[in-house]
């Protein structure tokens, strides 16, 4: 190999490198305000935790607070409610598991969905799993939950979708109860 020969190789190496190297920055770049972004929200996400105060729903009725930019639906129900829900079969129903982030991989059974043993606090996503609209509740649609007008979604008392193209249950939320009459969402 001449001397020339060595000098041109080395350049193209060099210019390889360089070019290669500024990639690398204009990645970096393009990564870096990615991870801000996902550090900003998980940022929002822990302070976005809430304390809410449920003493004073009373039996059969509802409280629906905004969390996350969302509604969430705390209904105390009532031993009809509670009654209706714990006889219904879960094979026939359409989704067939709890879609409850307290209690992942678990069937659809009302127990499943509750916060309480008795079933009497059911804590839930206001928004329909079709598309996003706000189910309208206190006894709605044909089996006697909640029902999204916007297509015709029908989700029973337990917030099991029913009937119409919703195709999951109503999410229910990361929950618990702090003491007998706060419950903590997040
Ligand atoms: S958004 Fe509820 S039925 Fe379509």
């Amino acid at each position: 190999m001449s001397h020339a020969e060595d000098h041109a190789g080395t350049r193209r190496d060099f210019l390889y490198y360089a070019t290669a190297g500024t990639g690398a920055v204009v990645a970096g770049t393009a990564v870096w305000p990615l991870v801000n972004q996902m550090n900003a929200s998980a940022d929002v996400k822990a302070m976005a935790s809430i304390y809410v105060d449920v003493s004073g729903v009373e039996t059969g009725t509802q409280l629906t607070v905004k969390w996350r930019g969302k509604p969430v639906f705390i209904r105390r129900r009532s031993a009809e409610e509670i009654e209706a829900a714990r006889a219904v079969d879960i094979t026939t129903l359409i989704d067939q598991t709890s879609e409850n982030a307290n209690k992942p991989g678990t069937d659809a059974s009302d127990q499943n969905r509750t916060m309480d043993e008795a079933g009497e606090w059911l804590v839930m996503m206001g928004v329909c799993t079709h598309l996003g609209c706000v189910p309208i509740g206190n006894g709605s649609g044909d089996f006697g939950g909640w029902f999204c007008p916007c297509h015709g979604s029908h989700y029973d008392t337990a917030g099991r979708i029913r009937k119409g193209p919703a195709p999951r249950n109503l999410d229910i939320p990361v929950a618990q109860f702090t003491d007998e009459t706060t419950i903590l969402l997040g």
